[in-house]
């Protein structure tokens, strides 16, 4: 059997493959009843080792709406990790009884360990602060929805960027298309890492550091919030004293655009006041729903199904 294609990092995919799957997310919407049965007899496995809430049920609920079934676990504590078990047998264990895995893990890489044992598509669901390519491609189908176009945008990333793969990832994707800016709006302990920043140089890419929200929001065509990251603390202290860095709320979205568009992966902590949740240019609930459309694209594209 020949080696299926895996999900480990955003650039796995080129721009076409991009836009073909943000062009099947769309298709879902508007041809669900296409769709409704085109998974059936295949399995998804969701492993979790860490928590999640959109991300695992997301999964869930896109093969389930493609007529397949889904298995797994949601905390490395009721998987036989928790006796012990390397990521790698779980792997080779669990690749007998589905045809897709979406598997989420504490440490860096550990998707790479399992895509190199895997017979059936690994997808990386979020490992460590390292990447999360499900829910870069879930941004960019929101940013593509919601602006119509993936060029000539200036987005302002806030919050803990030291820590947020989900930062990372769509830094690194959005560093594909032309006319990007970025605006990284962060504590300075809580920076993008050195790598990140030596993407963008690489491309000559347009971006600057900055501690000012408010400074920083006129400029702003999207403004993807993050929550700090308290998990990937070494010390309570340090997260207590930089927890409540930014808390967008109407006031401070006085100066922005009329048409920005505020993302956040969630879950939000309260970086996000909730009286913002009413304003229409706050989309992060649109968001997790774009999730779910493009999770069902890549389990077709993975598991090589056309309409
Ligand atoms: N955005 C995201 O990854 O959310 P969960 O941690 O709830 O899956």
């Amino acid at each position: 059997m020949s080696k299926s294609r895996n999900l480990i990092n955003i650039t796995d995919l080129t721009v076409e493959e991009i836009d073909k799957l943000i062009a099947t997310a769309d298709d879902i919407v508007a041809n669900h009843a296409d769709y409704e049965d085109i998974c059936r007899h295949k399995k998804l496995a969701t492993l979790f080792f860490e928590p999640s809430t959109r991300t695992r049920l997301s999964f869930e609920a896109a093969m389930l709406e493609l007529g397949g079934s889904v298995l797994g676990f949601s905390s490395a504590s009721s998987s036989s990790a928790a006796k012990g078990e390397s990521v790698s047998d779980t792997i080779m264990t669990v690749g007998n009884y589905v045809d897709i895995i979406a598997m989420r893990h504490p440490k860096e890489g550990a998707p790479i360990v399992a895509a190199k044992r895997a017979e059936v598509p690994i997808i990386n669901a979020g490992d460590g602060g390292h990447f999360h390519p499900t829910q870069t491609l879930t941004d960019l189908l929101t940013i593509k929805r919601k602006k119509g176009r993936l060029n000539d945008l200036t987005i302002g990333l806030c919050g803990d960027l030291k820590f947020g793969r989900t930062v990372h990832s769509l830094i690194e994707a959005m560093l594909r298309y032309e006319g990007i800016k970025f605006v990284l709006i962060s504590p300075e302990e809580l920076q993008v890492p050195e790598y990140v920043k030596e993407k963008m140089n690489s491309v000559g890419a347009e971006w600057y550091e900055t501690e000012s929200l408010e400074d920083a929001m006129p400029e702003l065509d999207i403004l993807y919030m993050t929550r700090i990251q308290r998990e990937r603390f070494f010390n309570e202290e340090d997260y207590v004293r930089l927890k409540d860095s930014y808390i967008l709320d109407l006031e401070k979205l006085e100066n922005a655009k009329e048409d920005l568009t505020i993302m956040h992966p969630l879950p939000r902590v309260n970086e996000i006041s909730v009286e913002v949740d009413d304003d229409p240019r706050a989309c992060y609930f649109f968001q997790a729903l774009c999730g779910k459309h493009i999770r069902m694209a890549l389990i077709l594209f993975l598991l090589g199904i056309e309409k």
